[in-house]
């Protein structure tokens, strides 16, 4: 097995294929279907540079391509927020929660314009067990990207779990050497000291399943993590901690800059216990966090031209050599 050749995180070509082979053809991970409990919440976000949305409306979760049919003009800034319509900002053009144009202000005399013609673009929509997936120009169902998830968490009581925080870390490397960095415990003695103590490293399994890698080590007293982490393809994780889990869904900004946006669910909502929350999101982002410096610096020398492919290992690595099987199905080289 052989490391994946640097050009393939260096190019901005090749980062243009990803975005449209990868990333408009799958779905993606937007949050926590609860968060849109009322009539016009909305949730904005971007898909690889693509600006999207996705709104309750009288009908139900609609997902539009948060671009003006105007001038495109970004329409809700990105975040959740609630609305009535939808009112771009630049030339005011209000359309309905459903997507139909409304009113285009101070027009005048046209007989050839037709409000019909310039409703918003919607994009696919799918929820599973809680959690929003958008799809731009989705290459199969959702039920075939999922792969083995469905039944690797069959017994997990996700629905039971309550959505409570949101945080976005950003860092300067590709995202696909990121997602080589999160499907492997390799690096956790030299990258993650403390957490290495807390668990059973001989014990660290890594197991590539269809479409999805699990890896799993037994826990030592005292660590949140339950011993599970899971990561889907294309680009988004979870992992179970004590009380809840985490999702995370690693979206590139550009060719050397990726975002992660990390949703924490837990079981226990009390008041009482939001400094064990805290803790426990704290804790989890700051391993999370260990793993920049590597990255960035690892992007640098792939950059250079300094580095030439080298091996993976057999007993470590089977989560880096699925995921770049996956990509070269897609045109990696
Ligand atoms: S770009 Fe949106 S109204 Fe003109
Ligand atoms: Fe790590």
């Amino acid at each position: 097995m052989q490391n994946l050749n640097p050009i393939n995180y260096i190019s901005p070509e090749i980062h243009a294929q990803d975005v449209a082979r990868i990333f408009s053809a799958s779905w993606q991970l937007i949050g926590a279907a609860e968060r849109l409990a009322q009539r016009g919440d909305y949730i904005a976000t971007e898909i690889a540079g693509n600006k999207v949305f996705v709104v309750r409306t009288r009908s139900g979760l609609r997902a539009f391509r948060n671009v003006c049919r105007h001038r495109g003009a970004r329409l809700l800034p990105e975040g959740s927020g609630r609305c009535s319509t939808i009112r771009c900002p630049y030339h005011q053009w209000v359309w309905g929660e459903d997507g139909s144009l409304l009113n285009v202000p101070w027009w005048g005399d046209d007989a050839d314009f037709r409000m019909e013609d310039w409703a918003l673009e919607e994009i696919s929509l799918h929820v599973w067990r809680g959690l929003l997936f958008v799809a731009l120009a989705p290459s199969g169902p959702f039920e075939a990207q999922l792969g083995a998830l469905a039944d690797e968490i069959a017994d997990e009581p996700v629905e039971s779990y309550r959505w409570m925080r949101e945080e976005r870390l950003v860092f300067d490397a590709n995202w696909k050497l990121y997602t080589d960095n999160f499907v492997e415990g390799y690096h956790i003695p030299g990258i993650h000291p403390e957490f290495h103590r807390a668990i059973e490293f001989e014990r660290f399994e890594t197991v590539a399943l269809e479409g999805m890698v699990r890896m799993s080590a037994p826990p030592r007293p005292g660590l949140f993590y339950r011993g599970k982490w899971m990561w889907m393809w294309p680009n988004w994780t979870l992992s179970l901690f004590a009380g809840g889990i985490n999702t995370s869904r690693i979206n590139p900004i550009d060719h050397r800059r990726t975002e992660l946006i990390y949703n924490f669910y837990f079981e226990d909502t009390s008041e009482e216990g939001a400094a064990a929350r805290d803790k426990i999101v704290e804790d989890n982002l700051a391993v999370v966090r260990e793993d920049f410096e590597v990255c960035l610096e690892t992007q640098k020398n792939y950059e250079s031209g300094g580095y030439r492919a080298g091996p993976l290992s057999p007993r470590h690595e089977q989560g880096v050599a699925y995921f770049q099987e996956l990509l070269r199905g897609v045109g990696a080289q």
